[in-house]
């Protein structure tokens, strides 16, 4: 989710800021960007896209910049193309603040809208250059840097992990953050600020972790902290004990659990990014009303669990909507022939590149189809070429097993499903309102699942040697299993299958022997008594049965294991259930120590057929 880095102190500012943000390079990153104050008391400003190593020859490894005080970005594009304008530092017209930023701006628009009216020009599609001139505006109507800072938090929605300098603080940076990591660390005469700890263990492990709203005022050798009526606050520095590599992961084992538990976050900042006024709002992407209202048929098109979010969207869209939706294989629609009538096209996708999710796309269009894209990286392949595209806000998803993208691909998906049904009327308005309400309860229902994560494990010691485990569900529940199959097939390279409860009969059950693992999802009211009479069937045949299940569900006393999950919408279950088969797999993978975020034979993004 990009980087900042700051530095003051007695070196030239550049270099180490350049060190900082190379430290932060597996954050995921599309253009880069320093601003250093030179000895004339000016501030120089250089961006470029692409690798840092773009960056680095445009300022000469940091040399053809002057100055001992500096802040730097590595960018991850939320609100405008991965390019050297849209890069950070952004600054104000006179060039006398610049400020890098971590987040998103929620209310930009807006604000945009009354800088503007204000007399502001933007150079940029970015919020953070919103954010940039609202800090300038406020720094010229009250002259000081702490009250323009806090005034600023007080009237943007959003997160940020926000760092700038002022002309006239030449040997000061202040920063603000919310909801977006920020830490200080403080040596000998100089003080580091970055998104994260391995940008500045080399130069130091008494680092100040910043909390909301906390705003921070760095000078040489120290730092002083102000809550946000300007009142200045002690805090106390902490030691860090971790090496380089575990600190890049935020102190996690492994990226993927790191992204496991990133996943309430990024759940919120996609809904967020797609309600405004507590209503569903598509207009930001271009899709009106009008539109939705004449979609009469829906082909979801994806790969692995991009394709797993199809499956959901299908029974969700469906008993939402009352609009017919299937969903293909993409490497199957790209070669078919299908009979299509003017359906549109939603494609899925987190990176954006995979060629035959690409290759879907392009032979919709060619047969005059309307697209829409789902996908978390800005600027991609699939981005460019659908008509119109949501973006996840998932951050870069560095483990190869998706997992955030994965959960942020389902809100997109549900909020496209109750916008639709709101457009054709088939729900009401009081159903409409009950379901943003549980949209947004579903981040914390996320973290309440994982917090149950030692039981999993324990779980998974006990079912490290299965070489078969068989997934089961109905409706949303089946979708929830063919993701929760795939998980522990690419990680743990344990064979695994996901079938339609009902289906189990017609032939796989003769696979079923003693001891093996059969897991049921059980969240779907209608549905469950079905499934747990299959998953019964497989028990009388030897097998060892463990279960997702809704709380308050009553289910049989001798099922072997059963993780339980909040309550919620039918339609939205599948966010909840799929978080322990997530971390079933992810446990596992530990286990039989395999290369969690590097599974063999894979790759993140499958850009060949
Ligand atoms: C999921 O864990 C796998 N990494 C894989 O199935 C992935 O979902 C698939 O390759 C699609 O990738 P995309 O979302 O980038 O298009
Ligand atoms: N939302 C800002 C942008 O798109 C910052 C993104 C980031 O965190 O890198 O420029």
């Amino acid at each position: 989710m990009c980087g900042i880095v700051g530095y003051l102190g007695p070196k030239q500012a550049a270099p180490v800021l350049l060190d900082g943000l190379t430290k932060l390079e597996y954050r995921g990153y599309d253009s880069a960007g320093v601003a250093v104050l030179n000895p004339d008391g000016n501030i120089d400003v250089v961006k470029a896209k692409g690798k840092l190593e773009e960056l680095k020859k445009a300022v000469d490894g940091g040399r053809k910049l002057r100055g001992n005080c500096g802040i730097g970005h590595t960018r991850w594009a939320t609100h405008g193309e991965p390019n050297e304008v849209n890069a950070h530092p952004h600054i104000n017209d006179e060039q006398s603040i610049a400020a890098v930023h971590n987040g998103i701006i929620e209310n930009y628009a807006e604000l945009k809208a009354k800088l503007i009216r204000h007399g502001y020009k933007f150079y940029s599609e970015t919020d953070t250059e919103v954010a940039t001139k609202l800090v300038d505006y406020y720094y010229k109507k009250y002259g000081d840097p702490l009250e323009a800072i806090s005034k600023f938090s007080l009237r943007v929605r959003g997160s940020y992990a926000l760092a700038v300098m002022f002309e006239k603080y030449p040997q000061t940076i202040f920063a603000i953050r919310k909801d977006s990591p920020m830490i200080i660390g403080v040596a000998d005469g100089e003080t580091f600020l970055a998104s994260d700890v391995p940008a500045i263990l080399k130069y130091t492990r008494n680092v100040y972790y910043v909390e909301n709203l906390e705003i921070a005022r760095l000078e040489k050798g120290a730092v002083s902290f102000y809550n946000i009526d300007g009142d200045e606050k002690d805090k106390a520095p902490v030691e860090i004990t971790w090496d380089a590599a575990s600190a890049e992961k935020d102190g996690y084992e492994h990226f993927m659990l790191k992204e496991i538990h990133e996943q309430p976050k990024v759940v919120k900042d996609t809904l967020n990014s797609l309600l405004h006024g507590g209503e569903i709002d598509f207009t930001e992407i271009g899709l009106t009303d009008g539109e939705l209202e004449n979609i009469n048929g829906i082909i979801i098109a994806g790969c692995g669990s991009a394709y797993h979010v199809g499956v959901v969207m299908q029974y969700v869209i469906e008993d939402l909507a009352r609009v017919p939706v299937r969903v293909e294989l993409a490497s199957e629609l790209r070669y078919r022939n299908p009979v299509t009538s003017g359906e549109l096209l939603i494609v899925i996708s987190q990176s954006g590149e995979t060629a035959d999710s690409l290759a879907a796309l392009r032979a919709a269009k060619e047969r005059g189809l309307k697209t829409f894209a789902i996908v978390n990286v800005l600027g991609s392949s699939i981005a460019r070429e659908a008509d119109k595209v949501i973006y996840t806000k998932a951050g870069p998803e560095i483990s190869v097993a998706t997992t955030k993208a994965y959960s942020s691909q389902l809100i997109a998906g549900y909020a496209f499903a109750v916008k639709l049904a709101k457009v054709k009327k088939t729900i009401t308005d009081a159903y409409y309102s009950q379901l943003i309400n549980e949209l947004f309860a579903l981040p914390e229902k996320i973290s309440s699942v994982l917090e149950n994560r030692e039981s999993i494990q324990k779980f998974a010691s006990r079912t490290v040697d299965k070489e078969d485990v068989f997934f089961l569900g109905r409706g949303v529940d089946y979708a929830v299993s063919i993701e929760g199959s795939l998980k522990l097939k690419e990680i743990s390279y344990i064979h695994s299958e996901a079938y339609a409860a009902g289906e189990l009969k017609h032939g796989t059950i003769s696979l079923i022997e003693k001891g093996t693992l059969v897991f049921g999802v059980l969240t779907q009211d209608m549905l469950v008594e079905k499934t747990v009479s299959n998953l019964a069937e497989t028990q009388t045949r030897g097998a060892v049965v463990a279960a997702v299940a809704s709380e308050g569900l009553k289910l049989p006393d001798d099922f072997d294991r059963v993780f339980r999950i909040p309550e919620t919408d039918g339609h939205f279950t599948a966010s909840l259930a799929v978080i322990p088969l997530q971390l079933f797999a992810y446990y596992l993978s530990v286990l039989r120590g395999n290369d969690v975020d590097k599974p063999r034979n894979l790759a993140k993004s499958v850009t060949v057929e």
